[in-house]
């Protein structure tokens, strides 16, 4: 996909699947920002990527912060073309969730991701082209034992990509939501100790394609949500699940044969 000259930045790209999306975009000709708090993790997945992509320490939940890094980005010309709606926080203990906790993680996956948007909005209507992705995930659709805060946020984010859409439609902002299924991310990394087959084998039956998705197989979906492919596409919720959604709780099992046993 070709972002030949864009200025595209993805927040939490410190990570294995932030680091995939900006790889994408500087493949297809981009200049990449990392935003994240993590500042090792920022600057080595930037350095890493190479001269085309810069890393800013930046907190999403200081406007502060965003507008900063936002001004040295833009530069002289004050364009950002894409912003990336990425990073998030896994902060969750379900019912027993603290109030400190609730907002806390809602404002990063979820408060921020709007803030990011009025703040960035000179930017992105500065040409024609500008573009939001928001990343959502499966647990937006479904209950997950033990998780209250997550599934909800990822929820609400399915609904502010459409109020997004239609609110910058008018400064021919496009605005859409990609979904990832399993997808093999620093947290398996480390849970597994590495191992991409054992979270294959535990994924398998979640997903059609038998398998965690690999982070490049994300990032060619926001890549093409964020190019002028998808010029009609906005207001979407892509699903980028290995078909995760579009099984029921049946599976694939054959159950109605079960009967004739
Ligand atoms: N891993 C999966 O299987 C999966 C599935 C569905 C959706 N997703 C979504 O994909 C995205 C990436 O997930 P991941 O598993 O790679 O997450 P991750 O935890 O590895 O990366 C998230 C990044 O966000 C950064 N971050 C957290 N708080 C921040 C803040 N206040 N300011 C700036 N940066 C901050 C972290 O430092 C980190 O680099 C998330 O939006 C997640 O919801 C992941």
């Amino acid at each position: 996909m070709t972002h030949q000259g864009k200025k595209i930045v993805v927040t939490g790209g410190a990570t294995i699947i932030g680091a995939a999306v900006a790889r994408s975009f500087i493949d297809g000709g981009a200049q990449v920002a990392i935003w994240d708090i993590d500042a090792r993790g920022g600057a080595a997945a930037a350095a890493r990527l190479g001269p085309a992509a810069s890393f800013a320490p930046v907190d999403i939940t200081r406007d502060d912060d965003v507008m900063a890094a936002a001004g040295d980005f833009a530069g002289a010309d004050g364009c950002i073309d894409v912003l990336v709606n990425l990073a998030c926080s896994y902060l969750d203990d379900g019912l027993a969730t603290s109030r400190a906790d609730w907002l806390s993680a809602l404002n990063v996956n979820l408060v921020s991701a709007a803030r990011a948007a009025d703040l960035l909005l000179p930017f992105l209507a500065a040409r024609p082209g500008g573009s939001i992705i928001n990343f959502t995930s499966i647990s937006a659709k479904v209950a997950q034992p033990g998780r209250w805060v997550y599934p909800a946020s990822k929820a609400a984010m399915v609904q502010l990509t459409r109020s997004m859409a239609m609110d910058l439609a008018p400064q021919g902002i496009r605005v859409n939501s990609v979904s990832p299924g399993w997808t093999w991310s620093s947290v398996m990394d480390t849970m597994t100790g590495g191992d991409r087959a054992k979270t294959d084998g535990i994924a398998a039956p979640l997903h059609l394609t038998g398998r965690t998705a690999d982070p490049a197989e994300v990032a060619a979906v926001v890549s093409f949500l964020a190019s002028p492919a998808a010029s009609c596409v906005t207001g979407a919720d892509v699903a980028a699940d290995g078909g995760y959604s579009a099984m029921g709780p049946e599976r694939t099992d054959q159950l109605m044969a079960q009967l004739a046993r």
